[in-house]
């Protein structure tokens, strides 16, 4: 009887895992770093914060590892800041999820240890 009914407990757990990684996996498609780069190139973010997200004289660094999407869409639409808000019709949901793509595909910068000319013996 205990057997059984922990048979059913690994089903159901696995069944479970499946579908959040169907759901992660379908996510990391839906969202693209080739049309994010495109996109924001387009929508002008580059003059403020640098084609890589390096930042500028302008606006702040934000990429590598630019702040969760959910906060950096809240932050696009209700900026009352220096930066501009971008409402959805000028800046559709599918462009930011791209552009959050394109931010978090930028490499980080290697270590400087790990680079010979910046160590010298
Ligand atoms: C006119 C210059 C300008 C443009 C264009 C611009 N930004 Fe900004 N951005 C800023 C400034 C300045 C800040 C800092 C504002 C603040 O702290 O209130 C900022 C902040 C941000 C932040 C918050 C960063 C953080 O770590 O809190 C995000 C995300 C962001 N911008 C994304 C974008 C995106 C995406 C675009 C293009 C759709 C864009 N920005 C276009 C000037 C700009």
């Amino acid at each position: 009887m205990k057997k059984t009914f922990m048979a059913h407990v690994t089903v159901f757990s696995s069944l479970a895992m499946g579908a959040v990684l169907a759901i992660s996996h379908g996510a990391a498609n839906a969202a693209d770093a080739q049309k994010g780069k495109a996109a924001y190139v387009k929508h002008g973010c580059w003059q403020c914060h640098g084609f890589v997200g390096q930042g500028g004289i302008a606006g702040p660094k934000l990429a590598p590892e630019p702040i969760p999407l959910p906060a950096m869409s809240a932050f696009v639409r209700n900026s009352r800041g220096p930066m501009p808000p971008y409402m959805e019709a000028v800046l559709p949901n599918d462009d930011l999820a791209d552009i959050h793509a394109y931010l978090q595909s930028i490499p980080k910068a290697a270590d400087y240890k790990s680079i010979p000319l910046l160590n010298p013996k």
